[in-house]
């Protein structure tokens, strides 16, 4: 059996070709981040009119890579939502009209769910019950999983995405879009320890999170101490701001860990391919002697291999798909 999926949720263009025995066959992913990069952020309309450019010249590629065509396809997949209204349209009515074509089923995937399963792609056994930590441009949540597809909520961002601070700032200190990855990379030559953050504290004990006040608090440490590229401490700054993002989405996983006690962990979401994180969440679970999965860096950001990934497992347990789908912008969890 083999599936495309497509991913088009945000502003990565993505196809992808896995076989039932969850091979990559292909998982070409085609960034905007050029397009988007003069505005220090995603502009939506741009994000849309870009995808319907890209998405056949991707499908094709990930179709050629994967040595098949499309009657090769026996199933479509497409992410249904929760993302940007117009970029969502484009892969669904896109997914749409190949799968009543070729007469396959067409499966539905939640965006979020699927970054949670990318962890499944390279390990196909993970021990139940799972806490996951998605973390990425858009959402920042912790679920529990019980078993395969059942997802529970445990906590989630009430401001900012994790993802979204690092974006922020970087564009507040022009430093580039998008932020994430150049933080991770000026942050590694600065000492943490020389600028720190107060870790936001939930009065009623939720496992939300909260980033607007790390926000709030290097906005002001920067006009403080007019921090800007050429300033000494500047690296060291980043690198506090880093790791009091990394203490506050650690700590609310050591909460969760103590009232659940999962057997795994997973990691997942575009943040997780922050090198810092990476480690400070295996040393965590090493530390709770807890098995611990974070996906290889192309499987973290958006991609549509964990789409595919996600309808195969979806078809196993009885999912039929549908072609009458419409969107789902906003997060069901
Ligand atoms: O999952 P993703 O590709 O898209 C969403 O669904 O949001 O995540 C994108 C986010 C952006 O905020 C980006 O800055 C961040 O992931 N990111 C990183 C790194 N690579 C990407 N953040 C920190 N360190 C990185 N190396
Ligand atoms: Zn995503």
């Amino acid at each position: 059996m083999i599936v495309l999926g497509i991913e088009t949720s945000c502003d990565e263009t993505s196809a992808s070709v896995l076989t039932d025995k969850l091979e990559v066959l292909s998982n070409i992913v085609l960034s905007q981040d050029e397009i988007h990069a003069p505005y220090g952020g995603i502009v939506p309309e741009l994000a849309s009119r870009q995808h319907i450019k890209s998405i056949s010249y991707v499908i094709e590629e990930s179709l050629a890579q994967a040595g098949t065509e499309l009657d090769g396809i026996d199933i479509f997949s497409v992410t249904q939502g929760p993302g940007l209204v117009g970029s969502l349209l484009v892969g669904l009515s896109f997914a749409k009209g190949l799968a009543y074509s070729q007469g396959k089923p067409l499966i539905p995937i939640d965006h979020l769910e699927a970054h949670i399963h990318s962890a499944f792609i390279e390990n196909h056994n993970i021990s139940f019950p799972i806490l996951a930590l998605l973390v990425s441009g858009g959402h920042t949540s912790l679920f529990l999983l019980s078993k395969k597809l059942e997802y529970r909520l445990l906590g989630s961002t009430r401001d900012d995405a994790a993802g979204e601070a690092l974006d922020k700032i970087a564009k507040f200190l022009d430093l580039g879009y998008p932020g994430g990855p150049i933080i991770d990379k000026l942050a590694e030559e600065g000492d943490p320890r020389k600028f720190s953050f107060a870790l936001p504290q939930m009065s009623d004990g939720s496992l939300d999170f909260s980033f607007s006040g790390f926000k709030t608090a290097a906005l002001r440490k920067i006009r403080e101490n007019k921090l800007t590229k050429n300033h000494p401490d500047f690296k060291d700054f980043l690198a506090g701001f880093e790791k009091s993002i990394i203490r506050a989405l650690l700590a609310n996983v050591g909460r969760a860990v103590d009232e659940f006690h999962p057997q795994s962990l997973i990691l997942c979401g575009g943040v997780a391919r922050n090198r810092k994180l990476r480690r400070g969440f295996e040393g965590f679970a090493a530390a709770h002697s807890l098995s611990s999965y974070i996906p290889a860096p192309e499987f973290c950001s958006d991609n549509a291999a964990m789409v595919a990934a996600l309808a195969l497992e979806k078809i196993k347990s009885g999912d039929k798909g549908a072609l009458d789908l419409s969107l789902d912008v906003y997060a069901r969890r």
